[in-house]
């Protein structure tokens, strides 16, 4: 099953997991849409070699995916958790197809959820899904390094149309409320400015940053995490409180600019959206959602259930899902790529000397 938003590399997941559990005697249904298919009526399809052929150089997932069903965790009691009927529903309908248990590709609801669902008695092996990269217990999530090129190449892109101009272009990533996407793709695509969820600043501290390039150089490129935040000391009328909502922190941070320094500076915003999870996973994630789907298949096999497969130091080996979920991996000061671009002079949350 494929639950939550799709990235970059499902396919050649699912592809791993198939292709390698054949020989060790099992033979597979997809689910679709998620937990959707899992739930009454029961919506799935027979996954043979034929299936997944030349499948895993594409974009997306056969089996599609949803991610805000049914199989949502409500508040029980002051706790989240996934009302016991939806579970008791999924049980069921797993029993009654003769499943000998289930793998779950998603992202952090998708675990807690496939960990509630596998302390009812469903044997259940995870694999850790997002575009972030901000899972726990794992080094690296499949759909991550497509995603930066993505984001690198339409920098690229803008470098040349903001240094025709001298204008000051934003660019906003994905990342939810991490800021891996923009760190990485700010570093590796030249971003001049790097705005992230995990590092408030003041915009004060930005237009004077803005200044300084335009006295020097003329044109700057900032790179915004969807899930930037200004700082509580700061008294504007921008509320770059986090949330997200696609293009909605840039827009803010521009008219907050605008009302320091009217007229100082032309800015324009590209919002880069879904165009970040969609299309080909490119090489390096392919070899990770390989390796994923392998040593899923794998884990499940020796009876690991309840655990996760993670990516971890350069090699593959579990961890218990309840380790893995919960807490968010976030940039610290610690990152090598947040130490790089200090050291590059790129304004992260105060302009650098
Ligand atoms: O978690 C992956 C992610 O792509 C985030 O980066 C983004 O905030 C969110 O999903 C978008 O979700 P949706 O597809 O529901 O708009």
């Amino acid at each position: 099953m494929t639950s939550g938003g799709d990235c970059a590399g499902l396919n050649a997941v699912i592809a791993a997991i198939v292709r390698a559990g054949y020989p060790l005697g099992y033979e597979f249904i997809g689910f679709e849409r998620g937990w959707e298919g899992l739930l009454s009526p029961p919506c799935y399809r027979e996954l043979k070699l034929q299936d997944i052929r030349g499948i895993s150089h594409l974009g997306g997932t056969i089996l599609k995916t949803t991610n805000k069903g049914r199989f949502g965790a409500k508040d029980v009691d002051g706790v989240k958790r996934i009302p016991m009927e939806v579970l008791e529903d999924a049980k069921r309908n797993a029993d009654a197809l003769g499943l000998s248990g289930l793998i779950v590709i998603g992202g952090d609801g998708s675990l807690s959820g496939a960990l509630q669902l596998c302390e009812l008695g469903l044997p259940i092996v995870g694999v850790p899904k997002t575009i972030d990269n901000d899972l726990s217990g794992t080094d690296r999530t499949f759909g991550f390094s497509t995603a930066v090129q993505v984001v690198v190449d339409s920098l690229d892109r803008i470098h040349s149309t903001a240094t025709s101009h001298d204008r000051v272009m934003f660019v906003e990533t994905m990342g939810r409320h991490a800021g891996w996407i923009a760190l990485r793709a700010g570093v590796a695509g030249g971003a001049h400015a790097i705005l992230l969820p995990e590092f408030p600043f003041m915009v004060e501290d930005l237009v004077d940053f803005l200044r300084l390039r335009r006295k020097h150089t003329g044109s700057t490129v900032v790179m915004v995490a969807e899930g930037a935040k200004l700082h509580d000391n700061y008294v504007g009328r921008a509320n770059l409180s986090g949330e997200v909502h696609l293009g909605g922190v840039t827009t803010q941070l521009m008219d907050e600019i605008e009302a320091l320094s009217p007229g100082e500076f032309e800015m324009r915003v590209t919002v880069l959206g879904h165009i970040q999870r969609g299309g080909t996973p490119n090489a390096p994630d392919r070899t990770l959602a390989k390796a994923y789907g392998v040593h899923a298949i794998h884990a499940f096999d020796k009876g690991h259930y309840g655990h996760m497969v993670r990516y971890n130091c350069g090699q593959m080996d579990i961890v218990p899902i309840s380790e893995a979920c919960g807490s968010m991996k976030i940039v610290t000061t610690d990152a090598l790529d947040y130490q790089t671009a200090i050291e590059l002079g790129v304004f992260i949350h105060r302009p650098t000397t």
